[in-house]
Protein backbone atom coordinates (compact mmCIF):
# COMPACT_ATOMS: atom_id res chain seq x y z
CA UNK A 1 0.00 0.00 0.00
CA UNK A 2 1.63 3.41 -1.02
CA UNK A 3 0.11 6.35 0.75
CA UNK A 4 0.30 9.99 -0.02
CA UNK A 5 3.17 10.58 2.06
CA UNK A 6 4.98 7.50 0.97
CA UNK A 7 4.88 8.67 -2.46
CA UNK A 8 6.14 12.08 -2.06
CA UNK A 9 9.10 10.53 0.12
CA UNK A 10 9.73 8.25 -3.15
CA UNK A 11 9.81 11.30 -5.45
CA UNK A 12 11.61 13.37 -3.11
CA UNK A 13 14.66 10.22 -3.01
CA UNK A 14 14.09 9.79 -6.90
CA UNK A 15 15.37 13.72 -7.21
CA UNK A 16 18.76 13.19 -6.14
CA UNK A 17 19.00 11.51 -9.57
CA UNK A 18 18.63 14.50 -11.47
CA UNK A 19 20.80 15.64 -14.04
CA UNK A 20 20.35 19.40 -14.19
CA UNK A 21 23.52 20.56 -14.33
CA UNK A 22 22.14 23.66 -16.72
CA UNK A 23 19.07 24.66 -14.58
CA UNK A 24 20.36 23.24 -11.25
CA UNK A 25 16.07 22.75 -10.92
CA UNK A 26 15.77 19.25 -9.77
CA UNK A 27 13.06 17.78 -9.92
CA UNK A 28 12.02 13.97 -8.79
CA UNK A 29 8.85 12.36 -9.48
CA UNK A 30 6.83 9.06 -8.22
CA UNK A 31 4.03 7.55 -10.21
CA UNK A 32 1.79 5.39 -8.45
CA UNK A 33 0.46 2.55 -11.24
CA UNK A 34 -2.93 0.98 -10.76
CA UNK A 35 -1.15 -2.44 -10.14
CA UNK A 36 0.56 -0.86 -6.73
CA UNK A 37 3.72 -0.35 -8.53
CA UNK A 38 5.70 2.88 -8.69
CA UNK A 39 7.54 4.51 -10.86
CA UNK A 40 10.11 7.12 -10.05
CA UNK A 41 11.54 9.62 -12.83
CA UNK A 42 13.99 12.51 -12.29
CA UNK A 43 14.74 15.36 -15.22
CA UNK A 44 17.56 14.59 -17.52
CA UNK A 45 18.78 17.64 -18.77
CA UNK A 46 21.13 18.14 -22.36
CA UNK A 47 23.44 20.62 -22.96
CA UNK A 48 20.78 20.95 -26.18
CA UNK A 49 18.72 22.66 -24.40
CA UNK A 50 15.26 21.67 -25.60
CA UNK A 51 16.35 17.75 -25.12
CA UNK A 52 15.82 18.64 -21.20
CA UNK A 53 13.14 15.63 -20.68
CA UNK A 54 10.76 16.52 -17.19
CA UNK A 55 10.90 13.86 -14.35
CA UNK A 56 7.36 13.36 -14.71
CA UNK A 57 7.78 12.40 -18.43
CA UNK A 58 10.80 9.79 -17.16
CA UNK A 59 8.35 8.63 -14.53
CA UNK A 60 5.66 8.02 -17.42
CA UNK A 61 7.81 6.66 -20.13
CA UNK A 62 9.63 4.18 -17.74
CA UNK A 63 6.23 2.75 -16.25
CA UNK A 64 4.77 2.38 -19.91
CA UNK A 65 7.90 0.80 -21.16
CA UNK A 66 7.12 -2.27 -18.62
CA UNK A 67 3.49 -2.40 -19.26
CA UNK A 68 1.35 -0.19 -16.86
CA UNK A 69 -0.67 2.09 -18.71
CA UNK A 70 -2.99 3.93 -15.53
CA UNK A 71 -1.97 5.88 -13.28
CA UNK A 72 -3.91 6.91 -9.82
CA UNK A 73 -1.19 9.58 -8.40
CA UNK A 74 2.01 11.18 -9.21
CA UNK A 75 4.04 12.87 -6.82
CA UNK A 76 6.35 15.96 -8.08
CA UNK A 77 8.94 17.45 -5.78
CA UNK A 78 11.14 20.51 -6.19
CA UNK A 79 12.48 22.98 -3.73
CA UNK A 80 10.26 25.52 -4.18
CA UNK A 81 6.86 23.05 -4.93
CA UNK A 82 6.71 24.35 -8.64
CA UNK A 83 3.71 23.19 -10.48
CA UNK A 84 4.09 20.72 -13.13
CA UNK A 85 4.50 21.99 -16.75
CA UNK A 86 2.07 22.53 -19.48
CA UNK A 87 4.03 19.36 -21.65
CA UNK A 88 3.61 17.06 -18.45
CA UNK A 89 0.15 18.02 -17.67
CA UNK A 90 -0.92 16.47 -21.22
CA UNK A 91 1.30 13.53 -21.07
CA UNK A 92 -0.32 12.61 -17.71
CA UNK A 93 -3.90 13.48 -18.71
CA UNK A 94 -3.08 10.56 -21.62
CA UNK A 95 -2.59 7.85 -18.91
CA UNK A 96 -5.64 8.92 -16.18
CA UNK A 97 -8.91 7.85 -16.55
CA UNK A 98 -11.61 9.40 -18.67
CA UNK A 99 -12.65 11.86 -16.13
CA UNK A 100 -9.12 13.08 -15.36
CA UNK A 101 -9.76 11.91 -11.66
CA UNK A 102 -5.49 11.04 -11.65
CA UNK A 103 -4.32 12.53 -8.54
CA UNK A 104 -1.02 15.23 -8.47
CA UNK A 105 0.91 15.78 -5.41
CA UNK A 106 3.14 19.12 -5.66
CA UNK A 107 5.79 18.81 -2.95
CA UNK A 108 8.57 21.01 -1.98
CA UNK A 109 11.45 20.12 0.26
CA UNK A 110 10.48 21.45 2.82
CA UNK A 111 7.50 18.80 3.45
CA UNK A 112 4.51 21.03 1.88
CA UNK A 113 2.48 19.26 0.12
CA UNK A 114 -0.63 20.31 -2.05
CA UNK A 115 -2.94 17.54 -3.83
CA UNK A 116 -4.82 18.42 -6.89
CA UNK A 117 -6.50 15.89 -9.93
CA UNK A 118 -4.94 16.43 -13.56
CA UNK A 119 -8.49 17.70 -14.56
CA UNK A 120 -7.66 20.40 -12.12
CA UNK A 121 -4.76 21.58 -14.11
CA UNK A 122 -5.84 20.97 -17.62
CA UNK A 123 -9.09 21.43 -17.52
CA UNK A 124 -11.18 21.11 -20.88
CA UNK A 125 -8.13 19.08 -22.50
CA UNK A 126 -7.24 17.43 -25.71
CA UNK A 127 -7.96 13.98 -25.49
CA UNK A 128 -8.34 10.54 -27.85
CA UNK A 129 -11.99 11.11 -27.64
CA UNK A 130 -11.64 13.64 -29.71
CA UNK A 131 -9.97 12.16 -32.70
CA UNK A 132 -13.04 11.32 -34.29
CA UNK A 133 -13.53 7.75 -35.83
N1 LIG B 1 11.09 20.36 -15.11
C1 LIG B 1 10.55 19.15 -14.73
O1 LIG B 1 11.26 18.17 -14.52
N2 LIG B 1 9.21 19.08 -14.60
C2 LIG B 1 8.34 20.12 -14.81
O2 LIG B 1 7.14 19.93 -14.77
C3 LIG B 1 8.87 21.46 -15.07
C4 LIG B 1 10.31 21.54 -15.37
C5 LIG B 1 12.55 20.43 -15.30
C6 LIG B 1 12.98 20.62 -16.71
C7 LIG B 1 14.35 21.26 -16.53
O3 LIG B 1 15.29 20.22 -16.35
C8 LIG B 1 14.21 22.02 -15.23
O4 LIG B 1 13.06 21.53 -14.57
C9 LIG B 1 14.08 23.52 -15.42
O5 LIG B 1 13.05 23.84 -16.28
Amino acid sequence: MTDDTHLVALARKARQQAYAPYSEFEVGAALLGRSGRVYTGCNVENAAYPLCTCAERTAVVKAVSEGEQEFEAIAVVTSSGAMPCGACRQILREFSDPEGELRVLVADTAGHVRSYTIADLLPESFTSDQLGP
